[in-house]
């Protein structure tokens, strides 16, 4: 692995992304035989929240445990950052003490700068722009379904947030085909969406934006979907749910996808809003093992970032 942080799945090559899936695989099956598998022993994670966190909190903390290491939890309000130390002097200070960064923060220039200034790896835990781990998990569990990855349609109906973001990077980068539906006014940010142009024309990928959820299911592998307020937007809830009705992932929209089509979503769901109970609970739903598959994908970015 070249890289030194994980901040974007765009700043990796397509030979890294395999690299952290075939070992995320390899230390999946040690950790089901109960096989040690301590690559980080000794090793510190500092892990600074901004934001609320379930799986990832969890699954980082377990997930370095697990690989002999230790993980910190820093909720930012209660460290000196809460009270106005600079980024800078934050990330100079933690790394003379810990191995490696995970940070889940509003702006996304925050991981970027403590990127800048650390002298450690830093790991995008989630900002405003985009979820890089996540989407890693989630191809993740695309490739341990359907056996590849390249050519398969990928539709993401609802907000076009970090989640969107990320799948238009990750998706261009292994050369599968997106498709965005989103209503007009909450489209993906414009510079995600050039930079997924650009990969995808190398990978042989393709991305697009429509309004039309219908349109981007149909034929579909995988459909997603998120929440359609994200932290940080819960003002706007009620606004929103108005605006999203007709991207809600029910019966009828997953209808029009391929019979084998698998559905995914990061979590946590609102049942009822983005995701019916009937959609997140059926047979095509492939949502626990996404969540399941954070620690085996993060386990694997964590041991090729923070070793020797
Ligand atoms: N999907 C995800 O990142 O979940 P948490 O907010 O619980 O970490
Ligand atoms: N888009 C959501 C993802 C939560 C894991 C948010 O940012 O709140």
């Amino acid at each position: 692995m070249r890289a030194r942080h994980l901040l974007s799945i765009h700043d990796l090559g397509l030979d890294e992304v395999g690299e952290i899936f075939d070992l995320a695989q390899e230390l999946k099956e040690r950790q089901r035989r109960r096989e040690p598998h301590r690559r980080l022993e000794g090793k510190t994670l500092a892990m600074i929240f901004e934001k609320p966190s379930t799986r990832t909190r969890v699954s980082f903390e377990v997930g370095m445990a697990q690989l002999g290491g230790r993980a910190l939890v820093l909720n930012a309000a209660d460290t000196q950052l809460g009270r106005g130390e600079t980024l800078h002097d934050t990330a100079k200070v933690l790394s003379r003490y810990v191995d490696g960064i995970m940070a889940r923060t509003f702006a996304h220039e925050t991981v970027l700068e403590l990127a800048r200034h650390g002298s450690v790896p830093v790991i995008n835990g989630l900002t405003d722009l985009l979820h890089p781990c996540q989407v890693l998990a989630d191809l993740f569990t695309i490739r341990e379904r359907f056996g590849r990855l390249e050519g398969l349609v990928i539709a993401y109906v609802g907000d076009g947030n970090n989640m969107a973001n990320s799948y238009l990077h990750g998706a261009a980068k292994v050369g599968a085909e997106l498709r965005v539906a989103t209503p007009e006014g909450y489209r993906p940010d414009p510079g995600v969406f050039r930079a997924a142009e650009t990969d995808a024309r190398t990978s042989g990928g393709r991305v697009a934006v429509m309004t039309d959820p219908a349109a981007a299911v149909a034929g579909a592998h995988v459909v997603c979907t998120d929440t359609w307020a994200s932290m940080g937007q819960e003002a706007e809830h009620e606004a929103r749910k108005k605006v999203f009705a007709p991207y809600q992932l029910n019966a009828a929209l997953l209808a029009r996808a391929r019979s084998e089509a698998i559905v995914l979503h990061c979590l946590p769901a609102h049942r009822g809003e983005e995701i019916t109970d009937e959609v997140m609970d059926g047979p095509q739903s492939a949502v626990f093992d996404e969540a399941e598959n954070r620690l085996h994908v993060q386990k694997a970015i964590l041991a090729l970032l923070l070793r020797e």
